[in-house]
C-alpha cells in the first residue's frame, strides 16, 4: 500500500467519526518563539490541550510534517528520519481511551478502511505507574486492550514489566500487551514528568508496535545480545516498530513540581505515516516504501552505487534532502544560526555522503546530483497530494538554495583544505601515555585552536578536519575543540536560541508564570517603543524565557538613555492601570485589517489568535479592539490583567544587524 493511500484512509476515517481535518502547520512553529521546529502534531495545539477552546470543535485530525532535529545522528538504521509525517487524531476533552484505542486498533487492523494489518502482529504497551508522582498503572487501557484482541480471536496476555531493563530480562513470556514505566509509556514534549516544566502538560500513553517477526527471510534471528538478554516490545533490534502513541494528556505539571488534572481529559495521538507503510509493506525498512523510491533510483543511477551495498549512506543522503527540501519550502535557508544552521548541516552532510559515493554532477539532469534527487522528491510528494505543503510554489527556490549551498559549500572545501595543510606543519609530537607505550611511541597532534580556526571561518566541518588529519596520521584533541566549540556557540546561543549539543533540540513553549508575565510586557513594549521612537517600528523577532524578554525591532539607530527610560516607564504606567488582557479569534484578514501588530516575514493561519490590552472596559464578549493600547496577533499565554506583571526594567539596547535592534527587558 503506498503512503498517500495510508493518508488518505487515515484522514476519511477519523473524517467520518466527527473528526474535523486541520492542514499540517509549518514546520517553522507559528506563535511560538520558543522552539526551532514542529516535532509532533499536538505543538501548535498546546493552548486546546489546555484548555482553550478550538473554534472548529472537539476531534481534531491531520497529517503534520514533523522535523525532529535530535535524531539528526540516529539517522542511517531501517527506521529512524529526521522528518516524517505524523498522522494525528486529538480529542479535546471529548473521548477518551475507550475509544481512542478501539479506533486506531480498527484502523491499523481494516482491510479496506485502514493499514490492513494483522492483528496477531500488533503488540501493546501500557503505562506501569510511577511512585514518584503517584500516578496509577493505566488498568483502563490494559482491560480495553485485552477486549479488543478478544474481539480478533487473539488472547491477551498482560506482562509487567516496569522498566526496559526488566523487559530484556524477562523476555515476551507470551505477552500481548506489556507495561513499562515513565521513561517509555509517559508522554511529553518535554519527556519523563521529572523534565517537564511547570505548565506543561503531558500523560501516559499506549504504544502499538508492529511484530516483523523473530528472523530475517533467511532464517538468522533478528534479536542479537547486544540489544539485551531477550526481545521485548521496546527492544532496538529491529524485530518490533513502534507505529502509534495515543497520549492520554489528562495531567499537567504544577509549579511545586506535583501533579494536577487538566480541566479536561484529551487525546493526543500520534503515529508515523512512513512506519504504518513500511508495517503495511512487512518490511521493517522504512527507506523501501514508496515515498523514497525515485529518489533513491536517482541516487543510484547519480552515484552508480546500488542502495542494497550503501545502505547507511543512502539513508542518511535520501533523510536529509527530504528534511531539507521541505524546510527550504517552509521558509528556512541555510546560515550560521539556528534553523538555518540545521539545513545548512544537514545539506553539507549529505554533500559529504554523496561525495562519498561518487556522487557527481550531471548524470542524469544538468543540476547537481543531490538536487536531482530533491527533484525527485519534490515530484512525488506532488503526485502525492498537488496542493501540498508549498513545493509547487517553491520548487525553484528549493532547487535553487541547494545549488547554492553545495557552491558554497564546496569553495570553503578547498579554501579549508589549503588552511589545513598549513596548520598540519604546526602539528608537534606528543607522548602517547605511559600504559600505551609500548604500542606506540607517538603521534602527531595539531593545535584544536587552530583547527576551530578553520572550521569557524571556513566552514569546513570538524569531521573532515579529522578525516584529513587521520589520513596523514594527524589527530587533533576532540575534547579541546568541543570545549572551544561549545565555548563559542556559547556566545551564538542568545542569537539563536541553540547551542551545541542542545543545538538539535527544540525549546518548550514555557507556561510558567514569569514567562507568562513577560508575554504580556512584550506586548507592552512594543506599543511604547512604537511611541517613543515612531509608529514604523516593527517587532522583527522575540524571544521570552522566564528571566528575560527579548524583542528585535526595526529602527535605524541606538536608543537614548531618556528614550529607553521614557518607554520603560510608559509600560510600568500601563500595567499600573491594571488593563484587562482579552483573547479574541478572528479571520487574519479581518485581523489585518484592525492594524493588528505581526511579525513581519512570518507566516499566520487562516483563523488567527489575536490580544488586546485595554481599554479598562475590555470583555472577551466585547473586546473593544477600536480602544484597545495594543492589539497582536499571538498565541499567547498571556496574563489577564496588566497589573499581575508587577514592574518591568530595560536592561539592554544594541543593534542586531542594519536596521534592527534588540532589547532586554525583566522583571523587577
Ligand atoms: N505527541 C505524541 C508523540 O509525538 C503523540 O508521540
Amino acid at each position: 500500500m503506498t503512503s498517500s493511500e495510508i493518508r488518505k484512509r487515515f484522514l476519511e476515517f477519523y473524517k467520518a467519526r466527527g473528526h474535523v481535518i486541520i492542514p499540517s502547520a509549518s514546520l517553522v512553529p507559528e506563535n511560538d518563539s520558543t522552539t526551532l521546529f514542529t516535532g509532533s502534531g499536538m505543538q501548535p495545539l498546546v493552548p486546546y490541550l489546555l484548555g482553550q477552546p478550538y473554534p472548529e470543535g472537539k476531534r481534531l485530525a491531520n497529517a503534520q510534517k514533523c522535523f525532529r532535529a535530535e535524531d539528526i545522528d540516529e539517522v542511517g538504521d531501517n527506521r529512524h528520519t529526521t522528518f516524517f509525517e505524523m498522522l494525528g487524531n486529538w480529542s479535546f476533552g471529548d473521548y477518551f481511551k475507550h475509544d481512542q484505542l478501539a479506533w486506531f486498533f480498527e484502523f491499523l487492523t481494516d482491510k479496506e478502511k485502514g493499514a490492513g494489518l494483522d492483528p496477531k502482529n500488533l503488540y501493546v504497551t501500557v503505562f506501569a505507574g510511577d511512585a514518584a508522582t503517584g500516578i496509577p498503572r493505566d488498568e483502563e487501557s490494559t482491560e480495553r486492550w485485552k477486549e479488543l484482541f478478544a474481539q480478533k480471536g487473539i488472547e491477551a496476555k498482560y506482562v509487567d514489566f516496569g522498566s526496559e531493563k526488566e523487559g530484556s530480562e524477562k523476555g515476551m513470556q507470551g505477552g500481548r500487551i506489556f507495561s513499562y514505566d515513565v521513561k517509555k509509556n509517559w508522554w511529553s514534549r518535554a519527556g519523563a514528568p521529572s523534565n517537564m516544566p511547570a505548565g506543561e502538560p503531558g500523560g501516559p500513553d499506549s504504544e502499538v508496535f508492529y511484530d516483523f517477526g523473530e528472523f530475517t527471510a533467511d532464517g538468522t534471528p533478528v534479536h542479537k545480545l547486544e540489544f539485551g538478554a531477550h526481545c521485548h516490545p521496546n527492544c532496538d533490534c529491529g524485530r518490533f516498530l513502534e507505529i502509534g502513541n495515543s497520549v492520554f494528556m489528562e495531567y499537567k505539571k504544577s509549579a511545586d513540581g506535583s501533579f494536577e488534572k487538566l480541566a479536561q481529559r484529551n487525546v493526543d495521538f500520534g503515529g508515523g505515516l512512513e512506519r504504518i507503510a513500511a508495517a503495511a509493506n512487512n518490511d521493517p525498512d522504512i527507506f523501501n516504501i514508496d515515498i523514497f523510491e525515485n529518489a533513491r533510483k536517482v541516487l543510484e543511477a547519480e552515484t552508480g552505487k546500488s542502495y542494497g551495498e550503501n545502505e547507511k549512506e543512502f539513508r542518511i543522503i535520501l533523510d536529509h534532502i527530504r528534511a531539507a527540501v521541505f524546510l527550504i519550502a517552509d521558509g528556512v535557508s541555510p546560515s550560521n544560526v539556528g534553523r538555518g544552521y540545521l539545513i545548512r548541516r544537514l545539506l553539507r552532510r549529505a554533500i559529504r555522503f554523496g561525495d562519498g559515493l561518487g556522487a557527481t554532477q550531471g548524470k542524469t539532469s544538468n543540476q547537481s546530483s543531490l538536487s536531482s534527487v530533491a527533484q525527485a522528491f519534490i515530484e512525488k510528494y506532488l503526485a502525492a497530494y498537488p496542493q501540498g505543503h508549498g513545493l509547487a510554489e517553491h520548487a525553484n527556490r528549493i532547487l535553487d538554495e541547494m545549488e547554492k549551498e553545495e557552491k558554497k559549500f564546496r569553495v570553503t572545501l578547498k579554501e579549508g583544505l589549503k588552511e589545513l595543510e598549513k596548520i598540519m606543519g604546526s602539528g608537534h609530537v606528543s607522548m602517547i601515555p605511559p600504559e600505551q607505550g609500548d604500542k606506540i611511541l607517538a603521534v602527531n597532534e595539531v593545535d584544536p585552536v587552530k583547527a576551530f580556526f578553520i572550521y569557524q571561518t571556513y566552514g569546513f566541518p570538524f569531521e573532515l578536519i579529522e578525516e584529513e588529519l587521520a589520513r596523514r596520521l594527524i589527530f587533533v584533541d576532540k575534547e579541546k575543540f568541543k570545549k572551544l566549540f561549545d565555548a563559542e556557540m556559547e556566545k551564538h546561543r542568545d542569537l539563536s536560541r541553540t547551542a551545541s549539543a542542545g543545538v538539535f533540540k527544540g525549546g518548550l513553549a514555557d507556561h510558567s508564570e514569569q514567562t507568562t508575565r513577560l508575554h504580556t510586557a512584550h506586548h507592552l513594549l512594543l506599543k511604547a517603543l512604537q511611541t517613543v521612537l515612531g509608529p514604523e517600528v516593527k517587532q522583527r523577532g522575540s524571544n521570552i524565557t522566564s528571566e528575560r524578554l527579548r524583542m528585535d525591532f526595526s529602527y535605524g539607530g541606538k536608543m537614548t538613555d531618556e528614550q529607553k527610560k521614557e518607554a520603560e516607564r510608559i509600560v510600568n504606567e500601563k500595567i499600573s492601570e491594571d488593563l484587562p488582557v482579552v483573547r479574541s479569534e478572528l479571520a487574519r484578514e479581518a485581523a489585518e485589517k484592525l492594524g493588528a501588530e505581526h511579525e513581519f516575514g512570518q507566516k499566520y493561519p487562516d483563523r488567527v489568535s489575536v490580544y488586546s490590552i485595554g481599554p479598562k472596559s475590555a470583555t472577551p464578549a466585547n473586546p473593544g479592539f477600536e480602544k484597545a493600547y495594543s492589539l497582536e496577533f499571538c498565541g499567547g499565554p498571556h496574563v489577564a490583567h496588566t497589573g499581575e506583571i508587577g514592574k518591568i526594567k530595560i536592561i539592554k539596547e544594541e543593534a542586531v544587524s542594519a536596521g534592527v535592534r534588540r532589547i532586554r527587558a525583566i522583571l523587577e
